[in-house]
């Protein structure tokens, strides 16, 4: 093989290689710019896993509280909108979550005496958006069989 044909083919792999990094590495995510509740200087990390806390807790998926997007071609919703009851109603439960910690959690500490939050949206929620009370069947709620005689 001429050595040009070489370097061709080396150049090619190359640009392979180059745009193949490029296309994995994600692009740096926006600034959140609607938060009322979380600090508004949160990290795009921790803003990603109480995200996914919430979905966890209420087994749905991010487009439950966040409304679509106005442009037809982003598949995203438009994350920073109101526009869906949902997200408002999290934010309720968000300073309530945290004011039942506060007000009556505070002796929830572990052993370095930070006090740990001992509510949380899954307590309730338990992977539905609907908390539902679930008493077990009345069968199984009589407490144990009287003593026998013998
Ligand atoms: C249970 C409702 C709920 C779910 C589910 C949810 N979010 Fe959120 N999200 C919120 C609320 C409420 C806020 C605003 C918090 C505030 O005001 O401090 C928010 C804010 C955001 C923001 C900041 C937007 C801005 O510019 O202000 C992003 C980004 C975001 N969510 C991404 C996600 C992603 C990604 C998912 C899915 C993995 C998700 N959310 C699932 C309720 C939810
Ligand atoms: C003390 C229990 C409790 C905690 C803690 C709690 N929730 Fe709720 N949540 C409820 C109840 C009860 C409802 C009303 C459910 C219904 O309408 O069927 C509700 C409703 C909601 C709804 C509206 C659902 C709908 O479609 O109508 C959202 C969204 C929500 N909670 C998000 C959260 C998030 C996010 C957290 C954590 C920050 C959280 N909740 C913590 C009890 C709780």
């Amino acid at each position: 093989m001429h050595s040009y044909k070489k370097i061709i083919i080396v150049c090619f792999v190359a640009v392979f290689v180059i745009t193949g990094i490029a296309a994995t590495r994600a692009p740096e995510p926006p600034k959140a710019k609607n938060l009322k509740v979380l600090p508004k200087d949160i990290s795009h990390d921790d803003l990603e896993k109480v995200m996914h806390g919430f979905s966890d807790a209420l087994g749905v998926h991010c487009d439950y509280c966040h409304a679509k997007s106005s442009d037809p071609n982003q598949k995203w919703p438009d994350f920073a909108s109101d526009a869906k009851p949902e997200k408002n109603i999290a934010r309720k439960m968000m300073k309530m979550t945290a004011k039942i910690n506060k007000k009556f959690f505070s002796f929830n500490k572990d052993e370095q005496g930070n006090v740990q939050d001992a509510i949380s949206c899954g307590i309730c929620h338990h992977g539905s958006p609907h908390p539902e009370f679930k008493a077990p069947p009345h069968e199984e709620r009589q407490g144990p069989p009287p003593p026998s005689n013998n």
